[in-house]
């Protein structure tokens, strides 16, 4: 008997595709949602069904959730996992691809989440998952749009998470440190003009992404690591609103906790503004 029957968007490849074979391993009845129907080997051959699903497309994510409450008679659990980003200092980025990363990682968030509600709501049981990111509670250089939507997940995930406890449906953020996968690789999506030698901001973007590249090479967080930390906010009793993934992640946050007033900012901003601007 499964334990419930989960939506995983973005499960094509790093934290989904682990997070959907993980849950699947421990018991769930799991969904992998991917937009290209060409990448769904994987999830197949780990046992997940799988369902098409542009998390930007109305229709699809009816469609989508429509399955899920079709095969199992109800949506137990959705993970809102899909996301992306672009880099590039902010007067680099052109709006339109502001708007895209939005539109995918909060407004395609809400989208899936609106069409999983009547059903959770109707049920009087649920759980809903989000995958955040550390760039939701501390900004970063270079990625203003992607920490800006995710700064705006944490304020949609809290404020929902009120509005339905009361339904006994539970809201969760799962926030993970930097992690190898594909947004470092393929799905990198540098802004056109950032990558331009003739960009104001060329010679401060570059070292940000060599900086980068280096937190990146030695970072101990791993795709399995959020994996389980999903599992946990799909079985603890009772879930968590926060979920913070790797150490480094943590010692950060906590930092940002307990220094008093903006010190946690002044430290920070000194430290990394001295490691873009004036590079050993
Ligand atoms: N890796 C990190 O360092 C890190 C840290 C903190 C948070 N996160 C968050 O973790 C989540 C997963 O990212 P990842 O690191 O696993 O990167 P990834 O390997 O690039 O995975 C992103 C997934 O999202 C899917 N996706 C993108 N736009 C979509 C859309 N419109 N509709 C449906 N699916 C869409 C991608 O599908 P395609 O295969 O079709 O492109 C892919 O499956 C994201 O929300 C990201 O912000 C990542």
């Amino acid at each position: 008997m499964p334990l419930g029957s989960v939506l995983v968007t973005g499960a094509s490849s790093g934290i989904g595709l682990q997070t959907a074979v993980h849950l699947h391993a421990n018991g769930w009845r799991v969904f992998g949602a991917i937009r290209n129907p060409g990448r769904a080997e994987a999830l197949a051959n780990a046992g997940v069904e799988v369902v098409p699903l542009d998390v930007t497309d109305d229709e699809q994510t009816r469609a989508a959730v429509a399955t899920v409450v079709r095969k199992c008679g109800a949506i137990d659990a959705l993970v809102n996992n899909a996301g992306i980003q672009v880099r590039g200092y902010f007067e680099d980025v052109p709006e339109a691809d502001v708007r895209a990363v939005f539109e995918t990682n909060v407004f395609g968030v809400m989208r899936v989440t609106r069409a999983v509600l009547p059903f959770m709501r109707e049920a009087r049981r649920g759980r809903i998952v989000m995958v955040g990111s550390i760039g939701g509670r501390i900004g970063s250089l270079a990625l203003t749009s992607y920490c800006a939507s995710k700064f705006a997940l944490e304020g949609f995930a809290e404020s929902l998470a009120l509005e339905v406890a009361p339904l006994q449906i539970s809201v969760s953020l799962v926030a993970p440190a930097m992690v190898r996968t594909d947004i470092w690789g393929a799905n990198r999506n540098v802004a056109k003009a950032a990558a331009d030698p003739k960009s104001a901001y060329y010679a401060w973007f570059s070292e940000s992404e060599r900086l980068a590249d280096r937190i990146l090479k030695t970072a101990p967080t791993t795709p399995a690591d959020v994996a389980q930390a999903v599992g946990r906010a799909l079985t603890d009793t009772p879930p968590r609103l926060r979920y913070i993934v790797g150490r480094r992640a943590g010692w950060l946050l906590r930092a940002r906790n307990l220094l008093p007033g903006e010190m946690f900012e002044k430290i920070y901003f000194r430290q990394v503004l001295r490691m873009v601007t004036k590079p050993r």
